[in-house]
């Protein structure tokens, strides 16, 4: 049933009487936690996706996110009941929905200028299959000003013209591994739309789903802007603190103390230094400003530089426990996703460290638990699980994984030619650590 337009209250109704079918396009990380939710909310969900083994895969009804497992269950019964499928087919989609999510990747091209391309792509096959009263939500991250400018004439050129289908930006603002808590239970959804109605539609549908209720902004621009500013905001408070750690080091005291200290003042709410800051949102999101606008972006540019610059750092400390060169050392890194539990390695600190430890000369290791061998040697270490190594000269934990955690580092010293240990993410205890006969170094301690 066609929805743009209706009063609120009868969205509702009809959402969850089963009524409306809605696209989803893009089943990833983000996109299959969305699409099972609205399907196990009532509505008929077509997931739609590219990759035919994702599609294979979701309608034989399994999950092939491995960082939300309650979302193995709530695939699982929709794809039985019949409530969700999914299919290759593009324009299949939008011929046979009301309703069309997108929530596929946005990049940076080599020049850091926003790369649309996907979505742009997504939207034109939408077009082919737009009719009176569909509605469309944009969930990806995009630079303010896209759904206006860029996916409204799209969407036209299907012949239909504003007002005779509605439009939103309905940012995600979840993070990888807690999805499914956050677009159901944790916080709001904010969404804006290109007319009143629009924004009045998005309302509707999301509180469905959402049980902390939705946020209508004036229009789709300001909804982008709220998205892209809240990563922003995290990639510059993560540069405060990577710098003031730095700053501490010289002084002779304990970042991390002082930072614990400072923030129990309302006020301060200072990040975690580390050793870098990856993944496809924080360090991609503050070039939808910095090379869409004309005003001074000066402040968001360093914050890039300096925590680009972490890992480059982090290298120098390791020279420098090891009195200089790194050619032939044994290195072994820990983690080459770029957060612990989480399986994506774009712009990854580990991944980076990997490349810089190869360029010094050294023979690079490395293990992930969520990464194979191929996965791992695709980045041009040596696999190896570290209780298995021999003779390392230094191990940095470049990613916080839990297994982390339960390492026997008394053991590993044994097997070490020589003892030096990195953390780069805060995840070791240095007095533990140094009680056993270890050369320690963490960010800011
Ligand atoms: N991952 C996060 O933590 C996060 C958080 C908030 C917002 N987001 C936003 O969500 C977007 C998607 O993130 P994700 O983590 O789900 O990405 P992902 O890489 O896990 O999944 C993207 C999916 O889109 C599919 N796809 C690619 N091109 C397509 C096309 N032309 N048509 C249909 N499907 C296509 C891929 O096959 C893949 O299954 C991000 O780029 C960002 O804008 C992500």
């Amino acid at each position: 049933m066609k929805i743009y337009g209706l009063e609120k209250n009868k969205i509702i109704e009809v959402f969850k009487a089963g009524e409306i079918t809605v696209s989803v396009y893009g089943l990833g990380k983000m996109g299959l936690p969305l699409a099972a939710v609205f399907a196990d909310k009532g509505a008929k969900v077509i997931g739609v996706d590219i990759d035919k083994k994702v599609v294979d895969g979701v309608n034989k009804g399994t999950n092939h996110i491995p960082e939300e497992p309650e979302l193995t269950k709530i695939v699982e019964k929709n794809v039985s009941n019949g409530r969700l499928c999914a299919t290759t087919d593009l324009v299949y989609g939008a011929k046979n929905s009301e309703v069309m999510i997108i929530i596929v990747p946005t990049f940076l091209d080599t020049n850091n200028n926003p790369d649309l391309s996907i979505v742009t792509s997504v939207c034109k096959s939408i077009s082919k299959g737009l009719e009176v009263g569909d509605f469309v939500s944009l969930e990806s991250t995009v630079p303010p000003r896209t759904t206006h400018d860029i996916i409204l004439p799209i969407l036209e050129a299907s012949g239909l013209k504003k007002g005779e289908f509605g439009v939103a930006h309905c940012p995600e603002r979840t993070m990888s591994g807690t999805v499914l808590r956050d677009i159901t239970r944790a916080y709001p959804k904010v969404v804006g739309g290109i007319d009143a109605e629009s924004t009045e539609t998005a309302e509707a549908l999301y509180s469905v789903i959402n049980e902390k209720g939705v946020i209508p902004v004036k229009d789709a621009t300001t909804a982008e802007a709220v998205k892209v500013v809240e990563g922003v905001y995290r990639d510059v408070n993560i540069a405060l603190a990577n710098q003031l750690a730095l700053v501490c080091e010289e002084i002779g005291i304990n970042a991390m103390e002082v930072f614990k200290v400072a923030n129990t003042q309302p006020y301060s709410q200072l990040h975690t230094p580390s050793c870098g800051v990856g993944g496809h949102c924080i360090p991609v999101y503050p070039y939808f400003l910095i090379k869409t606008v004309n005003r001074d972006t000066s402040l968001l540019e360093l914050a890039r530089k300096i925590n680009d610059g972490m890992a480059r750092y982090t290298l120098e400390k390791i020279k420098s426990l090891l009195n200089g060169g790194l050619f032939e050392k044994n290195i072994l890194v820990l983690g080459l996703t770029y957060r612990g539990g989480v399986k994506e390695t774009r712009k990854s600190p580990g991944v980076s460290l990997v490349k810089l430890l190869k360029e010094s000369g050294a023979r690079v290791f490395a293990y992930d638990p969520l990464l194979s061998l191929e996965e791992v040697e695709e980045f041009g270490a040596k696999y190896v699980q570290i209780e298995k190594a021999e003779d390392l000269d230094a191990v940095i934990i470049a990613s916080d994984h839990k297994e982390f955690k339960s390492i026997d580092w008394f053991e590993i010293g044994k097997r070490m030619r020589n003892k030096v240990l990195i953390d780069g993410t805060q995840l070791v205890d240095p007095e533990q650590i140094k009680l056993n006969g270890f050369w320690f170094y963490g960010i800011g301690r």
